[in-house]
């Protein structure tokens, strides 16, 4: 069973529907998902957050295993619910969901653990002292959230905040709603996620993916969930360096490992650092705990091996025994999103894929099928991914079908465009020497 309906989720059940093992799929989401109903045995809209309704109809159908889509249900503890029920799940206990549902406790692991690729930081609940913090980390620094946001809690200085005293509003709009924030070291490169497969001992990488936040062409405008992905078909990016890479995946070994000593217990799922390149080497953006939404789309294309073969290895702690293969290929992903998304979306209007050439391409996300009319619900709307030899390749055939969606949708045009990453190549060039 799937837990959650956006298009990570009908990535992860398309990837399920493929395996060789005769199964049967199941899935809670929040609205009517066409691609995800088309490959279940059963589909129920209703709230996956509330623990008392998975788990009964987990054992109402028998489910063997549970992946765990979003963050909130990891968050509000329902693989904790669903294993005490007997039921396997993908998606760590929500003790260890707190390396995405706290930046602090993800920073403090770091620093008990030794963990390289942290930031200068301090977490604050009240403003004593964050006036002082800020002047002395100069201009370069980030507010953090303490809490889950949907991307929408973290400030970072130049981008999203252009003065000191909109940054000690955005903290004190935090104080008053009764949250935390971390006040962290800025750092300047190119970000890029490393997910990796993890059954609490072991750990295994998949393909690096690039996401691109803002809203709008050239990486300007209000953050997103994430606008669109890609992936190279040599696993990594053009513009990293072999040692970049295995940094990043060190630091996601050492994190699972810091977990299990601190919680005792075995994180058995996805661990999705986001890392930033940088001058000298890589940094610790954040964690989730979870599937990255596009990044899920990228991999998942990707992955050789029977997904349903690796979810039972990280159940039985033996993924150090799965060959776990990704085709040597490169992929291209782009959300279309309703006009005025994020900040004030157009919701409820219809949206139609009848004139897209390649139906495969599309992964259905926030919409619902209402009277058999796809209706967008004001969130990232439809995905667009295509796998082709080459970013480029990949991307042309994305906007062609990514431009025949009709609806009042918009989507980015410069994600993986030779001009774009060239630029990306020459500025991460430039910050090295
Ligand atoms: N791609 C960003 C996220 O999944 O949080």
């Amino acid at each position: 069973m799937v837990l959650g309906s956006g298009a990570r989720e009908h990535a992860i059940t398309k990837s399920l529907s493929k395996s060789k093992y005769e199964k049967k799929l199941f899935c809670i989401g929040s609205g009517h998902n066409p691609g995800i109903f088309k490959l279940c045995h059963h589909y129920s809209i209703g709230d996956y957050n509330d623990s008392d309704f998975v788990v009964n109809y987990a054992k109402e159908h028998n489910i063997t295993i549970v992946i765990i889509g979003p963050e909130n249900p990891l968050e509000m503890g329902i693989a904790d619910a669903l294993l005490k029920a007997g039921v396997d799940v993908i998606g760590p206990r929500k003790e260890l969901a707190m390396i995405e549902s706290s930046k602090t406790f993800t920073r403090n692991l770091q620093k008990e653990f030794n963990i390289p690729g942290g930031p200068k930081y301090c977490s604050f609940s009240n403003m004593n002292g964050v006036e002082d913090y800020i002047n002395e980390l100069g201009e370069d620094f980030v507010i953090k959230y303490d809490g889950l946001a949907g991307g929408k809690g973290v400030k970072v200085f130049g981008e999203h905040i252009h003065s000191i005293s909109d940054g000690l509003s955005f903290c004190k709009d935090i104080v008053s709603g009764g949250g935390s924030f971390l006040i962290e070291e800025k750092f300047i490169g190119e970000e890029f996620s490393l997910m990796s497969f993890c059954d609490g001992k072991n750990i295994k990488h998949m393909p690096i993916v690039q996401d691109h936040k803002r809203a709008f062409d050239g990486d300007v405008g209000p953050n997103t969930g994430g606008m669109g992905t890609y992936t190279d078909s040599n696993h990594s990016l053009p513009f990293l360096k072999n040692a970049d890479i295995e940094d990043a995946k060190n630091i996601n070994k050492l994190t699972l490992k810091a977990l299990k000593s601190k919680t005792g217990l075995d994180y058995k799922g996805i661990l999705y650092g986001g890392f930033i390149a940088v001058k000298d080497g890589v940094k610790l953006i954040e964690y989730n705990a979870r599937f990255g939404d596009p990044e899920a789309m990228n991999v998942l294309s990707l992955l050789k091996t029977d997904l349903i073969d690796v979810c039972e290895s990280m159940i039985a702690g033996n993924l150090d025994k799965c060959n776990i293969e990704f085709y040597k290929k490169a992929t291209v992903c782009k959300y279309a999103v309703p006009t005025g998304y994020p900040e004030d979306p157009i919701k409820n209007e219809e949206v139609s894929i009848d004139n897209v050439s390649d139906a495969e391409c599309v992964y259905y996300a926030s919409v619902d099928l209402r009277n058999d009319v796809l209706i967008e619900t004001g969130s990232r709307t439809l995905a667009f991914i295509h796998v082709a030899n080459s970013i480029y390749e990949a991307e042309e055939y994305v906007e062609k079908n990514i431009s025949n969606v009709k609806g009042p949708l918009f989507h980015r045009s410069d994600i993986g465009t030779k001009e774009v990453i060239d630029k990306k190549t020459i500025r991460m060039d430039k910050l090295r020497c």
